[in-house]
């Protein structure tokens, strides 16, 4: 057991290194799997930041689209103030140097995403936002001498002591070693959702709802965990995780076509292309499901401008063998944000002492059941900075060695075909569209799976996560954003509230389940 003063955030994504800056000088520790900027889901999104930039914008509109995206669910207050200080965060990434692409003018480039009713999203060279914003906040890092990053290794699960988190357990994540125990004053939880904890997901490897799982495993309180955002428009080229075709590409007019060349949204929504972002997903699935290939046409809205415009997406095409000039891009749904986490309070507070959380990793009220396009990454902000000062408010400052951890050679890795078994699991019956006895079989087999490695800390964490997702999503009866019943496909209007659970809450439908005759 080592013991530390430092603040010990776990994770390396925006909202961890954002907290970090925000927490200096006061001493921290960040676990990062990878080195830093790798593994991280913020370096992946493309669209950017949304935040009511324009003069003919405002935080309240943007507040109302989010709460209309949301499906019944958001929480109106946290939307009005995650809206009003989006302006302020916007500029204080550019103060770092983030370099927003900006008009003639010098005003910010604003990209159209779903359901926003302007042109709102902040963006860097087209589809480039999350990887520069990373890169500015990496350099600010590297020139702040009070964060000690620990490169190459993971978080296993918490110490609790009274219901108070007093460490966290780490171990290398590039060696088969055993665990240390870190013990801390406070932990920032910031490593992200849960998306790879389907076969068919836009997320980094390591995403898998570890984080989620090692808080849940402590008793912490879940929000939402039923609620898991599917992108309508991933990569359908058969890699692992999948890429994203950004939304903004539809922003620019590009259209969604199937095999027979049919405008399929045209029949499904007002918005067509531009509907919420479950909507648009529900009817590219059943595209896939009827056999009928759907693709997003670039062609005609952005031609040769596609390959200097959005260098992420022009790099996969000419990775896949595919000219988006020429030809449409096959596109399929993949697991891509999940909109549930720890139950997380305005200041980032957790329900457990000691525990704050931020970013994906989160439950704060801002997206319901559905989150607007590009208002992660805004919400990260927000509640990283929150955490922060709250952390240095109430946490008392102590000055802190380096850290210096040698982890014991002992220990396993989780079986890789357990986690494929999982999260083919999680896409067959968890997924897109939902049922009854697909969400029973789902926590069948989680619960055998989690029996068979009862021992693995890792796996472990994902079960707990796979366990609160799907029997939220069981005991949810109703369709709402992006939870879909086939065998209950209407909103109830009294269901129209948030979700709180427990991981013990879960394990009792879990058991129930089981309990069941076949
Ligand atoms: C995208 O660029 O389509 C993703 C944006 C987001 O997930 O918010």
């Amino acid at each position: 057991m080592i013991q530390t003063d430092r603040i010990v955030i776990v994770g390396a994504g925006l909202a961890a290194l954002y907290a970090a800056l925000e927490l200096a000088p006061r001493p921290v520790l960040m676990v990062s799997p990878e080195a830093l900027g790798e593994g991280a889901s913020s370096a992946w999104a493309q669209g950017g930041v949304a935040a009511a930039m324009a003069d003919s914008d405002s935080p309240e509109a943007h507040a109302a689209d989010t709460v209309r995206a949301g499906a019944g669910t958001v929480d109106k207050d946290v939307a009005a103030m995650v809206t009003r200080v989006a302006r302020e965060h916007i500029l204080d990434l550019t103060t770092l140097g983030t370099p927003f692409d900006r008009d003639a003018d010098g005003g910010y480039v604003m990209s159209r995403e779903a359901a926003h009713s302007a042109p709102r999203v902040v963006r860097v060279q087209g589809d480039q936002a999350g990887k520069q914003i990373m890169e500015t906040l990496i350099a600010a890092l590297r020139a702040t001498p009070s964060v000690q990053v620990l490169e190459g290794a993971l978080a296993t699960g918490l110490e609790t002591e009274d219901g108070r988190v007093t460490g966290v357990w780490l171990r290398s994540a590039t060696r088969q070693t055993g665990d240390v125990l870190v013990t801390t004053p406070a932990v920032l939880l910031a490593g992200g959702g849960s998306g790879g904890l389907y076969a068919h997901t836009t997320n980094p490897p390591r995403i898998r709802g570890q984080v989620i799982g090692m808080a849940a495993r402590a008793g912490a309180v879940m929000g939402d965990p039923e609620f898991v955002q599917f992108h309508p428009t991933a990569f359908d080229i058969g890699e692992d995780p999948a890429p994203l075709a950004t939304e903004a590409l539809r922003g620019e007019g590009a259209v969604l076509i199937n095999s027979d060349g049919k405008r399929f949204m045209l029949d499904v929504h007002p918005d067509a292309e531009l509907a919420p972002r479950d909507i648009v997903a529900r009817a590219i699935f059943a595209e896939t499901q009827a056999g009928r290939r759907p693709m997003l046409d670039t062609r005609a809205a952005l031609g040769a401008e596609v390959l200097t415009a959005f260098p992420a997406v022009a790099e996969t095409c000419a990775r896949a063998g595919i000219d988006p000039v020429a030809d449409p891009i096959p596109v399929a749904v993949a697991a891509h944000y999940h909109m549930g986490g720890v139950a997380a309070d305005d200041h980032g507070r957790s329900s457990l002492k000691g525990l704050w959380v931020a970013g994906e990793a989160s439950s704060t009220g801002l997206h319901g059941a559905n989150r607007l396009a590009s208002n992660g990454l805004l919400e990260a902000l927000v509640y990283a900075r929150n955490a922060g000062q709250d952390i240095a408010e109430t946490v008392p400052f102590a000055d802190a060695t380096e850290v210096s951890l040698t982890f014991p050679e002992c220990g396993a890795a989780p079986d890789p075909a357990a986690v494929a078994e999982l999260r083919q699991t999680m896409t067959a019956h968890v997924g897109v569209r939902r049922t009854g006895q697909g969400l029973k079989t789902a926590l069948r087999t989680i619960a055998r799976l989690e029996t068979e490695h009862a021992a693995d800390p890792i796996f472990r964490n994902m079960t707990a996560t796979a366990t609160l997702i799907a029997a939220a999503a069981l005991a949810r009866e109703e369709s709402r954003g992006g939870h879909y019943r086939d065998d209950f496909p209407n909103p109830t209007p009294d269901l129209a509230h948030r979700t709180r659970m427990t991981l013990s809450e879960a394990m009792v439908l879990r058991e129930s389940v089981l309990n069941e005759a076949p």
